[in-house]
Order: C-alpha cells, then sequence, then structure tokens
C-alpha cells in the first residue's frame, strides 16, 4: 500500500477509535486550562504501532509522548528521513465536551539534503503529506506536496474573498497567548464581517483552505496542531507565513494562513494592535 493510501486509511482508524464512546472518559489536566483524555493517548499509541509496523525506521513527534518525555532529542531525528507529526486528538476541549468539533492531525514530513527550509528549525526538509480528520462528521481533509488537497476525495480551493472588511476569519485562544492575542481579536471583530473560534487549529486550517472561511491566525500552535493544515492550504492555493509575513517556522508557535488576497492586509492588521 502507497503512503498516501495508508495514511489516509489509517487516519479514519483512529476516527473509529474516537467515536466508540465506551465508558468515562477520563480527563488530567496538564497545564492551567490544558486537558488530556485517555482516548488521545489511546489513539496516538494505536497511531504509532501501526506506522511502525508499516515503517519500522521511521520517527514520530507526537503530542502526548512529547508532553511525557521533555527531554525527547531532537538530534534523534536526524537518523531517519521521514517523521510522521501526529496530534491524536486537537479540539480536546471540544472532544471532552462532545462538542463535534475535533480531529486527528497527521502530516509526513520528509528531510531533505537539498531544500532549505524554516519548517523544522534544526534540519532542513518539506511537509510530504498533511491529513485532517473530522470523525463526527466524516470529513477527511488530504493534501500530498503538487498534488492538490481534498475533501473526501473531492479538489479543495480557498476562497477569493479580496476585501478584508467582507472576510471571515478565525483564531485560537490558548492558555498563554490569550493577554497577547486578545487586542488582535478586538482589532479583527472591529474590521472584519465576522470571526470564529473553533477550538482546534487543524480544523481552522483545514476550513480555510476549503474556502469556508478567508483567514486564520494562530498564536501559540504546536508543529502537530498546524504541521498536516500548512500543508493542506498550500496546496489549496493559499498562503502561509508568520504574522508578519516571515517563512514559517513550525515550531514558531506564530502562524497566518489566508486565501492569499487579504494576506498583506491581515499582517497590517495583526502589526495594527
Ligand atoms: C489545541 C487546539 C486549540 C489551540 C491550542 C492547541 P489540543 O490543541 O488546537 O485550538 O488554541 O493551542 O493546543 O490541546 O486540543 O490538541
Ligand atoms: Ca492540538
Ligand atoms: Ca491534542
Amino acid at each position: 500500500m502507497e503512503m498516501n493510501i495508508f495514511l489516509q486509511d489509517l487516519i479514519k482508524r483512529a476516527g473509529e477509535i474516537a467515536l466508540k464512546k465506551n465508558g468515562k472518559l477520563k480527563i488530567d489536566l496538564k497545564g492551567k486550562n490544558d486537558i488530556v483524555t485517555d482516548k488521545d493517548i489511546k489513539i496516538e499509541n494505536f497511531l504509532i504501532r501501526e506506522i511502525l509496523k508499516k515503517y519500522p525506521d521511521h520517527s514520530f513527534l507526537a503530542e502526548e509522548e512529547t508532553f511525557k518525555n521533555k527531554n525527547l532529542r531532537l538530534d534523534e531525528y536526524k537518523k531517519t528521513k521521514f517523521i510522521w507529526i501526529i496530534d491524536p486528538i486537537d479540539g480536546t476541549q471540544n472532544f471532552a465536551c462532545n462538542f463535534p468539533l475535533y480531529g486527528i492531525s497527521i502530516a509526513v514530513f520528509a528531510k531533505s539534503e537539498t531544500t532549505k527550509s524554516k519548517n523544522f528549525n534544526y534540519m532542513s526538509g518539506e511537509l510530504l503529506m498533511g491529513a485532517i480528520y473530522i470523525p463526527e462528521f466524516d470529513q477527511l481533509f488530504f493534501a500530498e506536496k503538487g498534488k492538490g488537497a481534498f475533501l473526501n476525495g473531492k479538489k479543495i480551493r480557498v476562497s477569493n474573498t479580496e476585501k478584508l472588511e467582507e472576510s471571515m476569519l478565525s483564531t485560537c485562544l490558548p492558555e498563554a497567548y490569550k493577554k497577547f492575542n486578545v487586542p488582535k481579536l478586538l482589532k479583527a471583530i472591529d474590521k472584519v464581517r465576522s470571526i470564529r473560534l473553533l477550538g482546534a487549529a487543524s480544523i481552522d486550517l483545514a476550513y480555510m483552505a476549503t474556502g469556508f472561511m478567508d483567514g486564520v491566525w494562530i498564536f501559540g500552535a504546536k508543529p502537530w496542531d498546524i504541521a498536516a493544515g500548512v500543508l493542506i492550504v498550500k496546496e489549496a492555493g493559499g498562503e502561509i507565513s508568520d504574522s508578519n509575513g516571515n517563512l514559517l517556522d513550525l515550531f514558531g508557535k506564530d502562524l497566518l494562513a489566508t486565501n492569499g488576497k487579504i494576506h498583506k492586509s491581515m499582517i497590517k492588521m495583526l502589526a495594527s494592535a
């Protein structure tokens, strides 16, 4: 089975685990307003086990594993060509409240000797594939570098909205960035047509890529929140940078994704607050 088929099949199987509501969810606190459930861990373990069965020499950057083992040496990744970037449940707060907007997000990063990229701040390479699956809606977003972006097999494209005043945007408010982002949010509320707070960074990006929204800005996101979404947005014709318009760093906790047409005006708006 090719890697693209394997990834899409795998993420749907992970979705089935999320949908099986058997027994009471066990919820632990990782930090202030930051939770993890036993399902997050179950899905992450399932994904790593299945990927290793097929690709024993690949490595992982997975949310819960990284949380457990803060000393995970980035150098280890130097040994392997492919790194799977995994968020077993993005939108855990939604998931824990039975709010259906949560998804599984998986990206494959391929190291390359020649491509210089800020995508990983310790090595060069590129995002090869990205998949986001929203089990409650059976929505599978998938992109492969150079081959376009798809929702359940149908090609998707970013919106055509040209004016910020006519745009619908979304953002995230993670604990550590509330104070920093609220003034920018207030500014945006004043300037644009409407704002959404979905509670799952990967879904912000997938829905923006589909044209449901025109732009997304996110502070504080980790690589597993955004890696798959970044590729999906790019392949859907969108533009990606940090909020100043510089090359995105997946570890940089600063992301701007738009339909391209409102990119410059969003940079200006965010800088002015
Ligand atoms: C969170 C969500 C949220 C974003 C946070 C993430 P989690 O992921 O994507 O929208 O604001 O920064 O940590 O914890 O639900 O996987
Ligand atoms: Ca996440
Ligand atoms: Ca998560």
